[in-house]
């Protein structure tokens, strides 16, 4: 399976830090945002890999990461026990900040026809997902959410449970209909790249994540999975502070 990372944004929560750099090239605790999301890709089975992000510090990410060959899981080097494993990383540039579902746009012809993983550069999940993806890739199911109960829902796309369902994901909602949050964490299968191609731009002008996944809703091929362990983004001073307090938590002081 393929595995997309979006990285794009202008990353104004993190300003003025993100006025010289890439928002994923930030350190979360002793290694740079990006080794997380690319952890939960490899872990999950997943060693080609999309990075899209905009145009004004790639070349800090390609000197960071270059091709993926021997890249350094866990950040650190293999003659301090680290894991190593060869990995295969394209880029793309989104010439704009349009929105997460345009940069997923992006990944067209990357992905070809296969289902695959999309995760967001700024999320940094503890869990091994690649239960929860083998059974989606066995399923004759569209869509894949990953939901974690938070305490600030109003942040972050909301989903609403019936039944064990998903009825409705609503975003940054005032009030939320629950505590799930939906993570940045999405498998699809090829046709979403249609689904992004219907999309109309949002309140803020962009294309979002949260229609495409409310299109899978409707269509009743949505299924979800519960995140047990800790996860958080880190695109916020408060998020980034916490997401380095769990690194340092569960991997020890460096
Ligand atoms: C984005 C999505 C939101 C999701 C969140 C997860 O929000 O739009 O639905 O819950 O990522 O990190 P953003 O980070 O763009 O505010």
């Amino acid at each position: 399976m393929k595995g997309v990372i979006l990285a794009g944004g202008t990353g104004s929560r993190l300003y003025p830090a993100t006025k010289v750099t890439n928002k994923h090239l930030i350190c979360v605790y002793d290694r740079p945002m990006l080794y997380f999301p690319l952890r939960t890709l490899i872990d999950a089975g997943v060693t080609d890999i999309l990075i899209t992000s905009g145009g004004e510090h790639q070349g800090a990410i390609t000197s960071l990461l270059g091709s993926g060959k021997s890249f350094e899981i866990d950040g650190k080097k293999k003659e301090d026990g680290g894991r190593v494993i060869d990995v295969n990383i394209t880029y793309r540039i989104q010439d704009r900040a349009g929105g997460i579902a345009e940069a997923l746009g992006l990944a067209k012809d990357f992905v070809g026809r296969e289902k695959f993983m999309v995760i967001l550069g700024d999320n940094i999940f503890e869990d091994n997902v690649n239960g929860a993806v083998q059974e989606f890739l066995k399923s004759n199911t569209s869509a894949c959410i990953f939901l974690k109960e938070v305490t600030d829902a109003q942040r972050f796309g909301v989903a609403e449970l019936k039944n064990e369902k998903v009825i409705g994901i609503e975003e940054k909602p005032t009030q939320p209909k629950s505590n799930l949050a939906v993570t940045g964490l999405y498998l699809y299968s090829p046709d979403v790249f249609d689904v992004v191609k219907t999309l109309k731009p949002s309140g803020r002008g962009e294309l979002e994540i949260t229609d495409v996944n409310n299109h899978y809703v409707k269509q009743g091929t949505m299924i979800y999975s519960v995140v047990k362990g800790n996860w958080t983004d880190a695109g916020t001073p408060e998020s980034l502070y916490k997401a380095a307090g769990l690194v340092r938590e569960k991997e020890g002081k460096r």
